[in-house]
């Protein structure tokens, strides 16, 4: 069973997250950029995207952008979070090119059809998967997707070598540290600490190498990391067949 890990603070006041990791915004953006350019020269009028983990619906608005013809399922299982997209995204409802579902990550993909999305994109949710829950949800993505589909996973990935993990993981508690404090939001700094100590626990930690190994397994090709700002990157590969 997966463990709620979004609850109080950490929904309502998410996206003070940009301020503590400054990283994050561009490595958002960078979902945006790919997406652009792998439908441009498309022929298609329709696009089907899965979101999972759409949060507050920051990365969902930065998919939408990407092509007007793209259509979007985006999926969460905080009500907080879904509450902040329904009302960030109402111009894309209104427009009918997103849908916003309150469910849990892998109960959700194990009802989709087989070969229906053109690509799938999330941003920080993974890494909050244990390693059992992770593997099982990777094969449902790639069922889930059209042959040849696009797979975008931004999110956080631990570097292989534990000393380098290690500076990056004291850099970013430093920055919650800073910048919770001066805003007052102490609470904060405890909430993202622990959230950190559970991203690095040994069921839960995403390594760059066995994340490779484990898309792999998946069935998914041509897996690489295109970008990467500490333990902020961007995974990309797609299903196999296609043209
Ligand atoms: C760190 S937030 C990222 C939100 C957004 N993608 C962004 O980058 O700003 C991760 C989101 O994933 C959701 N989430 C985590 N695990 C989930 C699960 N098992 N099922 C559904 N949603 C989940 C959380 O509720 C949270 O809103």
């Amino acid at each position: 069973m997966y463990k709620k890990r979004f609850k109080g603070k950490m929904s309502s006041e998410y996206n003070l997250i940009a301020l503590a990791a400054p990283q994050y915004t561009d490595c958002e953006k960078e979902i945006g950029e790919i997406l652009k350019k792998y439908f441009h020269g498309q022929r298609s009028n329709r696009f089907e995207i899965l979101e999972i983990g759409c949060g507050s619906g920051f990365t969902s608005e930065i998919i939408l952008k990407a092509d007007r013809r793209i259509h979007l399922t985006a999926v969460d299982n905080e009500p907080k979070m879904i509450g902040q997209a329904k009302r960030k995204l109402a111009k894309y409802a209104k427009a009918k090119r997103v849908k916003i579902f309150r469910a849990d990550a892998l109960d959700f993909v194990k009802r989709l059809k087989s070969g229906n999305f053109d690509a799938f994109a999330s941003a920080l949710t993974i890494h909050n998967f244990n390693f059992k829950y992770r593997r099982k949800f990777l094969l449902e993505v790639y069922r889930s997707l059209k042959p040849g589909g696009l797979f975008i996973n931004m999110d956080r990935y631990a570097h292989d070598d534990p000393k380098v993990f290690k500076e990056w993981l004291e850099w970013q508690i430093g920055m919650y540290k800073k910048v919770f404090s001066e805003l007052g939001e102490d609470e904060l700094i405890e909430q993202w600490v622990k959230h950190e100590a559970y991203d690095s626990r040994p069921d839960v930690i995403m390594k760059m190498k066995p994340a490779l190994s484990d898309m792999k397994k998946a069935g998914f090709k041509n897996s690489k990391f295109v970008y990467r700002k500490r333990t902020y990157s961007v995974l990309t590969a797609s299903r196999a067949g296609g043209a």
